[in-house]
C-alpha cells in the first residue's frame, strides 16, 4: 500500500510585527485582555505587497528546498485559504505559474481555519489512489484584509502568514510503526454558519466582506467538536493520548488548546502553542506551528503527530501523522 510521507516545510511570514500595544492605540483594547483571553501578544500583518499567494509562495519554495526537491517533482499543488488573492484562479494555480510549473494539478480548498486539515487528507487521498505522486499542500492567509478593523472582538483575534509541507508517495507495509499519514477524520455542520462568517461575497453582495462573529458562541463549541473528531482519530488507529509524541492545534486561542488538551488527557508539554506570537492565522496555523515544532528540534523522525482544528462552517478535523 501507499502511504503520504512528508518530506520537507517551511513558512513565510510578513515582514511587520504588530503587537497588542500597538493596537491599543488603534482601537478600544488593552494588551492585559488580549494576552488573558486569548493567549495572543502579537501577530503578522502583510503590506501591499504581501498577498496570499506571495506567502504562499515562499513557504512552497522553503518546503521544497527543505525537501531537496525542484518545482518539477512536484505534481499536485493544494492551497488551503479562505483569503485568495483573486475570486479566481485558485490561489493554488497563481503559486504553480510563480514556481514556474506548466504541470501537474493545482486548485484550493475551503475550510476556513479547518483548511490545512482539509487539504493535507484530499492531498493524503490522491496520493494513496495514485492520482499524484507528490504534493505541497500549503496553508496560507491574509485575514487583516477581511477584517473590520474597527471591531474589537475580531480584529486583536486573526494575523497573516503561510506554511507549507511536501507529501510523498511512499510505499508502506500499512503497520502504524511505517511512517507517513496514519488517519484522518473531517466533520462540518452548515447550521452554525452564523456564528462565524464573511458578510460578503461575489454572488451575494460583490464584495469581499468582513469576518463576523461570536466569539462565545464559537467558544461553547469548539472544545467538544475538536475532542470528539480527536477521539474518532484514536478509534481508527487503535492509539490513545499517551501515545502522541506532539499535538499540533490550529492555534485560535490559547484558553480552547488548554482546555481540549486537558480534555483528552494530553501531557501539556506535549502541546505545540505559537498563538502568542502569530494570533490566529486560519489555515496557515497548523503549518506554522509545525515548521516552529520542527525548526528548533522538538518534532522528529518518526514522531507521533496528531493535528487538529475547528472553523467557520463550521468545519473541523483531525489527522494522525508518523513524521
Ligand atoms: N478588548 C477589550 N475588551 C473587549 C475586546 C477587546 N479586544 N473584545 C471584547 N471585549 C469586551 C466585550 O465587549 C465584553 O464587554 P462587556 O462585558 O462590557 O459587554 C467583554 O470584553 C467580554 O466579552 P466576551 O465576548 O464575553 O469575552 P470572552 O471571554 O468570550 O472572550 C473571545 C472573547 C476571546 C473572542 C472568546 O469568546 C473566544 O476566544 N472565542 C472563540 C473565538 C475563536 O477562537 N474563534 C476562532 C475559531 S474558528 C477560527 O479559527 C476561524
Amino acid at each position: 500500500m501507499i502511504r503520504s510521507v512528508v518530506r520537507g516545510y517551511g513558512s513565510c511570514l510578513p515582514r511587520r510585527v504588530v503587537t497588542n500595544k500597538e493596537l491599543e492605540g488603534v482601537i478600544d483594547t488593552t494588551d492585559e485582555w488580549i494576552i488573558q483571553r486569548t493567549g495572543i501578544r502579537q501577530r503578522y500583518v502583510a503590506a501591499d505587497d504581501e498577498t496570499t499567494c506571495s506567502l504562499g509562495e515562499g513557504a512552497a519554495r522553503a518546503a521544497l528546498e527543505k525537501a531537496g526537491l525542484t518545482p518539477d517533482d512536484i505534481d499536485l499543488i493544494i492551497v488551503a485559504t479562505s483569503t485568495p488573492d483573486n475570486t479566481f484562479p485558485a490561489a493554488a494555480v497563481d503559486i504553480q505559474n510563480r514556481l514556474g510549473m506548466r504541470h501537474g494539478a493545482a486548485f484550493d480548498v475551503q475550510a476556513v481555519c479547518t483548511g490545512f486539515v482539509y487539504a493535507l487528507t484530499t492531498a493524503d487521498a490522491y496520493l494513496r489512489g495514485g492520482l499524484a505522486k507528490r504534493a505541497l499542500v500549503i496553508g496560507s492567509e491574509t485575514f487583516s484584509r477581511i477584517l473590520d478593523w474597527t471591531d474589537r472582538t475580531t480584529c486583536v483575534l486573526f494575523g497573516d502568514g503561510a506554511g507549507a509541507i511536501v507529501l510523498e508517495a511512499v510505499e508502506s507495509s500499512g503497520g502504524l510503526g511505517d511512517r507517513g499519514v496514519l488517519a484522518s477524520k473531517l466533520r462540518s455542520d452548515g447550521c452554525h454558519k452564523d456564528k462565524l462568517y464573511v458578510d460578503g461575497g461575489p454572488s451575494s453582495t460583490q464584495t469581499v466582506g468582513h469576518l463576523r462573529m461570536q466569539g462565545r458562541e464559537v467558544f461553547k463549541h469548539a472544545v467538544g467538536m475538536i475532542t470528539d473528531v480527536i477521539e474518532s482519530v484514536f478509534d481508527a488507529t487503535g492509539m490513545s493520548a499517551d501515545d502522541i509524541d506532539w499535538f499540533v492545534p490550529h492555534q485560535a486561542n490559547k484558553r480552547i488548546i488548554d482546555a481540549s488538551a486537558r480534555k483528552l488527557g494530553i501531557d501539556p508539554e506535549k502541546v505545540v502553542i505559537t498563538v502568542e506570537r502569530y494570533g490566529n492565522t486560519s489555515a496557515a496555523s497548523i503549518p506554522l506551528a509545525l515548521v516552529d515544532a520542527l525548526e528548533d528540534g522538538r518534532i522528529k523522525q518518526n514522531d507521533i503527530v496528531l493535528l487538529e482544528a475547528m472553523g467557520g462552517g463550521f468545519t473541523w478535523g483531525a489527522v494522525m501523522v508518523r513524521w
